[in-house]
């Protein structure tokens, strides 16, 4: 019934008079939007990075921009006039205020999503429900229990799903994956990875009714309920540890990214973060966190500042690969390669044997009519995800961790276990 969903709607009259004409399906072709229709997509969460989503999907020639959503009606109309004084063709967008309304339409294939960290999961899950595949912001959930629930969710409806990690897509991340898998550098034994500067306390605001035009109860939807102050909200959500995983749990999924892709780290089997609360408000995302990271044969060191090796002090995020036989440091558009006293920006003769993505978006919208899974689809992205929930689990509670990658369970410490998920505020719950 799900696949029907996922029909285009030219192929679908066209499938089912081949139906009437006694003509069997094929099994797979019953999934596949034909390649010369739009896809019809959806933007949920269009207040900063939102905007993003919709000048990029406006940008493809196989997409059709049908609707937009905020629970902000301000954020909403103003995204609405963006995308019509960039696209005066663009047709007409239906604007709603809740997201469910989106999923109702059974006319739309596609939709993103950048809300809030704490609404990821959920919106995702009710997304696969109700037929239609998801490009997801960053990070993939706010918790290791709403990732689980999402990659069941997928399977079951039989979705497609691509992390709005927009710089995998690029031309570093790919030429730096080729390089470590050549051997060149011998096997890597240690990643250091960081981002400079930390969350803010944002000061000790009072409580303010929210403006006319905010749906503050459906901001929050499924995180503990708080009166509302414009510092918890828009923007700055993401020092606050009820959404979101501060400067930490924001840059993470970017930068740990070229270490998943180039590495695959398997068997983490432990995790210890240090690290202060901001002295200065009221928000709670680490001021600064350092995080020392053990997988089988890799270890793995975020740092808030640097770390001591050459040329690091200038890049405000980075990673640090050390080999046996060398070195690479990177970000997200440069690279930079040490053998001996030799100092490379690329080694040639490494033949390019990755195939290149045709920008993130483009890359989903093929998987979407394909039925093939994206480069950062579900699977990886939450391996890529899980050692970010543990450090902040291992912050929260100010202790080295012990980790069971099987069966994706903490050893011997119960409030650890309980900080896997987190139990949703009424009505929301999460869908199993
Ligand atoms: N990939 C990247 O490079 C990148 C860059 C920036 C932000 N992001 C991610 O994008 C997401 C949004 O970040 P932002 O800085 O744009 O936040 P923001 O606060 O500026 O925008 C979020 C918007 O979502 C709306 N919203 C909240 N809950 C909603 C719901 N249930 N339904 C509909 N609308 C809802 C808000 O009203 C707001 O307009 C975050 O997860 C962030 O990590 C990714």
């Amino acid at each position: 019934m799900n696949n029907l969903k996922k029909l285009s709607r030219r192929k679908f009259i066209h499938q089912s008079s081949l139906v009437m004409l006694g003509m069997p399906l094929l099994p797979g072709t019953f999934k596949n939007v034909s390649s010369s229709d739009k896809v019809r997509v959806a933007h949920i969460g269009v207040g900063g990075h939102g905007n993003s989503h919709v000048r990029w999907f406006n940008a493809l020639q196989d997409v059709d921009i049908v609707a937009l959503c905020d629970l902000d009606k301000k954020n909403l109309e103003e995204a609405n006039k963006r995308l019509h004084s960039m696209n005066p063709d663009a047709g007409k967008t239906d604007l709603y205020t809740d997201f469910r309304h989106i999923l109702d339409r059974k006319d739309i294939d596609a939709i993103t999503c950048a809300t809030p960290d704490h609404w990821h999961a959920l919106i995702a899950i009710m997304a696969f429900q109700s037929g239609k595949d998801v490009y997801g912001e960053k990070p993939l959930s706010y918790s290791l229990a709403e990732g689980q629930a999402m990659l069941k969710s997928l399977e079951k409806h039989n979705s497609v799903f691509q992390l709005g990690t927009q710089i995998h897509a690029g031309e570093n991340y790919h030429r730096v994956t080729e390089i470590i898998q050549s051997g060149y550098l011998g096997k890597i034994h240690t990643v250091r990875l960081w981002k400079t500067g930390g969350s803010p306390g944002l000061g000790f605001p009072k409580p303010e009714i929210p403006p006319d035009t905010l749906d503050w109860d459906m901001w929050l939807g499924p995180a503990p309920y708080e009166e509302y102050t414009p510092v918890r909200c828009h923007f700055t959500y993401r020092y606050f540890l009820d959404y979101s995983g501060g400067v930490f749990g924001d840059f993470w999924c970017h930068i740990a990214d070229i270490m998943f892709m180039s590495l695959h780290p398997k068997g983490l089997y432990s995790i210890e973060s240090r690290g202060e609360r901001p002295y200065d408000g009221i928000a709670d995302a680490p001021k600064w966190i350092d995080v020392d990271i053990k997988f089988d044969g890799l270890d793995v060191f975020w740092t808030t500042t640097p770390p001591a090796v050459e040329g690091a002090d200038q890049m405000h995020i980075g990673a640090h690969f050390e080999g046996e036989k060398g070195s690479l440091t990177c970000d997200y558009k440069t690279c930079v390669i040490r053998i001996g006293n030799e100092v490379l920006n690329d080694i040639p003769e490494i033949p390019r044997t990755i195939p290149r993505s045709p920008g993130h978006p483009q890359n989903f919208i093929d998987a979407v009519k394909s039925r093939k899974q994206p480069e950062s689809n579900l699977v990886y992205a939450r391996e890529m995800t899980i050692p970010m929930h543990l450090a902040l689990i291992s912050f929260r509670l100010k202790r080295k961790l012990k980790w069971d990658s099987i069966n994706e369970k903490f050893i011997g410490d119960d409030a650890a276990n309980y900080l896997l998920s987190r139990a949703y505020r009424s009505p929301w719950t999460l869908p199993v």
